[in-house]
């Protein structure tokens, strides 16, 4: 049996360990990548933005991070990512399955390209998939490891995105839940992180009418937890959880990170009359 490993001789949470982060070169990945390389933890950057995985392996350092440029539609780079971990740093530990992308907003189905669709389906949904499989190649003969998808709050709310978007992130829940099934009988953990929208290029791309500040004020609105701001490092502090040992016990999760939009509608309810 393996036991929990809380307290590391340094104090670092995920010291001595290995994660690959599919994504790594901006927004959440980056900010992961960051957390972890801070918590002892070396990271392999799969991106198919080169120029910036470099520039963030640089700002990390060397010895601590690596980049790779891998396309996570792609079977064979995915393959070469995990092999490049095991090279470059002698084994993997944690595999973020972060890497997304959206469609164009377009509100009605009747406008909606199937191109554009299986883009989406084909980076959030099989790019899960790869992830995952090719880390339990590696993970299984030593039967231990945690996986980390991306999810959002779109993987368990309707109306909030585009048609294809939706649908990718409820079957990276399902396919969290499958996996964690399966590979859960060989030791290795399996969850996922969901978050509302944090003011990033990504969630601009969805609604490009609003600046930052004016998606934070709706974010605000929408949310039931009012007076923090929801951030990159928020979510890179979820997945740096479900990487340490700490939640090691913990498998098959879809963890929201959301400020309390999921919980309530905040249109009607008996605490609208409160004063915040
Ligand atoms: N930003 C948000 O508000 C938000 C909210 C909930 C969930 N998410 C999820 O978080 C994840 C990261 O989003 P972000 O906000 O950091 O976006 P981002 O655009 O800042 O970063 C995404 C990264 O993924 C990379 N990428 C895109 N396609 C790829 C591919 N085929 N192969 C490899 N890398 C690829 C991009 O180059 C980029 O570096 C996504 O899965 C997204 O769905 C984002």
């Amino acid at each position: 049996m393996i036991s929990n490993k809380l307290h590391t001789s340094s104090g670092r949470r995920l010291e001595g360990k290995v994660a690959v982060i599919t994504g790594g070169a901006a927004g959440i990945g980056k900010t992961t990548a960051k957390l972890f390389c801070q918590q002892g933890c070396k990271v392999l950057i799969a991106d198919i933005q080169d120029e910036l995985g470099h520039s963030v392996c640089h700002e990390i350092g060397p010895e601590m991070s690596s980049f790779i440029h891998c396309d996570v539609t792609k079977e064979d780079d995915v393959k070469k990512a995990v092999d490049e971990a095991i090279t470059r740093f002698g084994k993997l530990d944690i595999m973020f399955n972060n890497a997304g992308a959206i469609d164009p907003p377009k509100i009605k189905i009747m406008d909606n390209e199937k191109s554009d669709f299986d883009n989406v389906l084909s980076v959030n949904v099989t790019g899960v998939f790869l992830g995952t499989k090719h880390a339990a190649r590696v993970m299984l003969p030593l039967k231990q490891g945690s996986i980390i998808n991306n999810g959002s709050v779109s993987s368990i709310m309707g109306g909030i995105a585009s048609h294809a978007y939706v649908a990718s992130k409820h079957a990276v829940v399902g396919l969290t839940k499958n996996a964690a099934a399966e590979l859960g009988r060989s030791g290795i953990r399996v969850n996922c992180v969901s978050a509302f929208a944090i003011g990033s290029p990504f969630f601009r791309n969805l609604v490009k009418e609003y600046d930052d500040d004016e998606i934070e004020k709706r974010v605000e609105k929408m949310s039931s937890l009012k007076g923090v701001t929801l951030t990159a490092q928020d979510i890179a502090e979820a997945v740096l959880y479900f990487g340490s040992d700490e939640s090691i016990c913990v498998s098959g999760h879809n963890f929201v990170i959301d400020k309390g939009f999921t919980v309530t509608n905040t249109n009607f309810g008996m605490f609208n009359q409160l004063n915040s």
